[in-house]
């Protein structure tokens, strides 16, 4: 007796695995070109990309569990406060894009509210999250995982990969994530860009897309100063963790010993600035090039951009998001906007 073909038990197919896909590839030279460019103009900066090598993004989520550093519990408690609400203009069955995505956590922690349909996650290079999607992947099987390794600062063009429907359906609405006021590593006319590039991808996909942006308030420089100058020291080792990184991609010479740190409000910019300042006069040599700097001379290495709510509303209007709505902490230290594309 012959028995009747049994379906394939769910348990038996193949585990569904995250795409990846590498767009951008910094050239050695270029990175040192732009790094020299930086350090010989006359006031020296240096771009806060250049603070994310492996050991300044463990730091950085050191600086995370500061109690200094207010933003990211603040914001982790909008969402845990608001997140249902949120749901109301999140459409379900959305792509989700994570920009900066990082280990994936603060997205992951919104997938059982917001429903999305397919999970991109956007950072730098796919190498910071093919660990961190892997591990999800297996939490939430059914939801569709790409990674994508891109510098969406310089272009917001998402490969086609993440965006399609696959199924020949209609486009899913597009839904940008983008918490932690990485906004405000950029000028005002910068993040402007950024949000044009953003409101265009969410007004391409389907009906109902639109951003979700967190997004750090202005408020007194006693506040403000200690969370980018802890007590422990991690936010002088997140800083000063340049000059070796520096000494690497560049062929620099920098001492750790000549420098230290310097956190303060700029308020008339509405923004907290870091700065490595040099402790006594010193020479730094590179190939084909030096730098003197005297004692208390500047490298600014980080801007950090603090909003009010109505500028940040008018911002989000001037990039072509049709209705905002926002949700604030008790302290009105942060906001998260919804952005309607
Ligand atoms: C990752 C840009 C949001 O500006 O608060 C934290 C970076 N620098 N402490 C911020 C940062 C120093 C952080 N962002």
């Amino acid at each position: 007796m012959v028995s009747a073909p049994s379906p394939v038990p769910l348990h038996a197919l193949p585990p569904r695995t995250p795409r990846f896909v590498q767009l951008h590839h910094e050239d050695q030279a270029a990175v040192r070109d732009e790094l020299l460019r930086g350090l010989r103009a006359p006031a020296a900066f240096t771009a806060p990309k250049y603070l994310y090598d492996a050991l300044g993004s463990r730091l950085f989520d050191a600086i995370t569990e500061l109690p200094e550093y207010y933003p990211t519990r603040t914001e982790a408690g909008i969402f845990a406060a608001h997140a249902a609400e949120m749901a109301v203009r999140v459409p379900a069955g959305a792509t989700l894009v994570d920009l900066g995505a990082g280990n994936c956590q603060k997205a992951a922690r919104l997938f059982e509210v917001f429903k999305p349909k397919r999970y991109v996650a956007v950072d730098i290079s796919v190498d910071y999250l093919r660990d961190a999607l892997a591990a999800l992947q297996r939490q939430h099987p059914a939801l569709d995982m790409v990674g994508v390794g891109m510098d969406f600062s310089l272009s917001l063009a998402l490969p086609a990969e993440a965006l399609s429907a696959g199924d020949g359906g209609d486009p899913a609405p597009l839904v940008l994530f983008y918490p932690g006021s990485s906004i405000g590593n950029f000028t005002p006319d910068e993040a402007l860009r950024l949000l044009r590039d953003v409101q265009g991808a969410c007004a391409r996909g389907g009906a109902g897309g639109g951003l979700l942006i967190g997004v750090d308030r202005v408020k007194t420089a006693s506040v403000l100063e200690p969370a980018y100058d802890d007590a422990l020291g991690v936010t002088a080792a997140f800083n000063r963790n340049l000059l070796p990184r520096i000494n690497r991609l560049a062929g620099a010479d920098f001492a750790l010993a000549d420098w230290r740190h310097v956190a303060l409000y700029n308020a008339a910019e509405s923004r907290i600035e870091m700065h490595l300042e040099a402790l006594r006069s010193v020479t730094v040599r590179w190939p084909g090039g030096e730098r003197r700097f005297a004692r208390g001379e500047r490298i600014h290495t980080e801007n950090s951009y603090k909003w009010q709510v109505p500028d940040f509303e008018a911002l989000l209007r001037a990039a072509g998001f049709q209705g905002t709505q926002v949700w604030t902490d008790a302290k009105d230290w942060f906001s998260v906007f919804w952005a309607q594309a």
